[in-house]
């Protein structure tokens, strides 16, 4: 039988990110959206391209909790985006009850479910989605440092004129400007260190228009955030789920003292499979990145206890 996947949340991100799935053609489709016809319409638009996006998968949107029912991967991308001016703690009180009641629901129709979290603030989000569900950590992790790592992929591309696809660049940390930890001592251009490639400065800029790479995207839009780079990000982690691929991949996972972290959601490299987050690994990090992934940890454990309860 085909695999199913399930994007709740039939905005831009959600969209996308259900057009890139059908485009892929592994998994049949699903768009959960509460406004009528949104998520329905999306959906058959999407289904409509299948003959000329070469795909044979079945696409469906509803209302409707049941139509997701027996999803492998349920992706959370409900909740309001930012606003100009706004940081994506600022979503903090109505984004988690959002997340709260989806995903509680999605989990009734779907309890074998990987969930993936996109809803900002991510990291908090992502212990919200936890509680929330009842699943054992390992199924419920979040994504913010597989958009971050392609930011900073690119702009490390266009400051040194090489592909971004030869750039080894990762984003750990938090998904928040405050939190965000783009690694400099092991980012590398086909294998040569960024630090030999760039100078400080040069350096030092790339990793602050990472670090405000959100709000860039929201500058310019003026409403709403950025929704295709977040898509491509997410089915990558998609597909290593569905799969079984055992990519190791940066994204946000559970830590129980791994980084000096103790019961928070970080940014971590993972390896993604069909259980999950399979494995978390520690990487060789400066001082500095070090103590920022503590601050990141002891970030999330705030915003965490300062969520509105249930
Ligand atoms: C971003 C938002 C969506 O980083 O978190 O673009």
């Amino acid at each position: 039988m085909r695999k199913k996947v399930t994007f709740v949340g039939a905005g831009m991100t959600g969209s996308t990110m259900a057009q890139l799935a059908a485009q892929r053609g592994y998994a049949d489709v699903v768009l959960i959206d509460i406004v009528e016809g949104l998520a329905a319409g999306k959906a058959l638009d999407i289904q409509e391209a299948s003959p000329w996006a070469a795909s044979s998968v079945r696409v469906t949107g509803s209302t409707e909790w049941r139509e997701s029912a027996g999803s492998d991967v349920v992706i959370v991308t409900s909740g309001v985006p930012r606003k100009p001016g706004m940081t994506r703690e600022d979503l903090l009180a109505t984004n988690a009850g959002i997340v709260r009641s989806v995903v509680s629901q999605a989990v009734e129709q779907s309890p074998d479910a990987v969930f993936v979290i996109f809803a900002n603030p991510m990291d908090a989000m992502c212990h919200v989605a936890l509680e929330a569900s009842g699943l054992p950590a390992t199924r419920v992790v979040g994504q913010g440092g597989m958009l971050d790592s392609a930011r900073y992929r690119t702009f490390i591309a266009l400051e040194t004129g090489t592909s971004p696809r030869d750039v080894a660049a990762w984003v750990l940390g938090g998904h928040t400007e405050a939190t965000m930890v783009p690694v400099v001592s092991n980012a590398t251009v086909g294998g040569v260190p960024l630090t030999q490639l760039l100078a400080p400065d040069r350096v030092r800029a790339v990793v602050e228009r990472t670090t405000r790479g959100g709000a860039e995207i929201v500058g310019l839009l003026k409403s709403g955030s950025a929704f295709t780079a977040p898509a491509y990000s997410t089915i990558e982690m998609v597909e290593a789920i569905l799969l079984d691929e055992k990519r190791v991949l940066p994204a946000c996972a559970l830590l129980e003292g791994a980084y000096g972290v103790e019961g928070g959601y970080v940014g971590v490299p993972v390896l993604l499979g069909a259980g999950g987050v399979e494995q978390v690994f520690e990487i060789p990090l400066s001082d500095e990145e070090a103590a920022a992934m503590r601050r990141a940890g002891d970030a999330v454990k705030e915003l965490v206890s300062a969520t509105p309860a249930a």
